[in-house]
């Protein structure tokens, strides 16, 4: 085992949101969806790969017949201005003609990821777009850009856990940690 592996903890400031509150509020989320998904057969699209640990406790906690797709996108919104781009890395296999979309992302930041994304969807004549996030970071902001649905706002801190990571790393943690300044500074 390599040093990475045994001195992850060290990383890691403090948990911010808990296994048993994220699945708590994953489960409400997924009764409100649920209701208001009722009879649509949505198409849920996962932004890979941080929504994917989200994706899959959200449409087990919907509940409803839904069908998924996955895209994956590299952002260069970190720099935050509103003309931020992304690049499709992998697009959708499913024609979003017609369909009623919801599109999961883990965490809303400047919103450039999802604000683009959301412009290129919407090109292709959804019947409905709505976006759902674990998480969101408003102090962050850089595009107007505000999720339908809410797991939690939460500070301008960098976190991890449950598909979050830093660097590939910490993805499969069952709870969001706040990452100590120095680990990634
Ligand atoms: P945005 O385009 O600035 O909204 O950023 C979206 C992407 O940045 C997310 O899908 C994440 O991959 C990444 N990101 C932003 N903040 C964090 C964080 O605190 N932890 C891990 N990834 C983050
Ligand atoms: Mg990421």
């Amino acid at each position: 085992m390599g040093v990475e592996a045994a001195d992850w903890r060290t990383d890691l400031q403090s948990v911010l949101l808990t296994e048993d509150s994220i699945k708590a509020r994953v489960e409400e989320l997924g009764r409100q969806l649920a209701s208001d998904y009722s009879g649509q057969h949505p198409l849920v699209v996962g932004v890979l790969k941080g929504s994917v640990i989200f994706l899959s406790d959200l449409i087990r906690a919907m509940g409803i017949p839904l069908e998924i797709d996955l895209v994956c996108v590299t952002s260069y919104g970190q720099c935050a201005t509103s003309s931020g781009k992304i690049t499709l890395l992998k697009d959708l296999s499913a024609d979003v003609k017609g369909r009623h979309v919801l599109l999961v992302e883990d965490i809303i930041d400047s919103g450039v990821t999802v604000a683009r994304l959301a412009d290129l969807l919407r090109k292709r004549e959804p019947a409905s777009l709505r976006v759902c996030s674990l998480l969101s970071k408003p102090a962050r902001r850089a595009v107007a850009c505000e999720p339908d649905y809410l797991g939690f706002e939460i500070p301008d801190e960098f976190v991890v856990g449950y598909g979050l990571d830093y660097a590939e790393r910490y993805r499969w943690l069952p709870y969001v940690a706040v990452l100590k300044p120095e680990a990634y500074i």
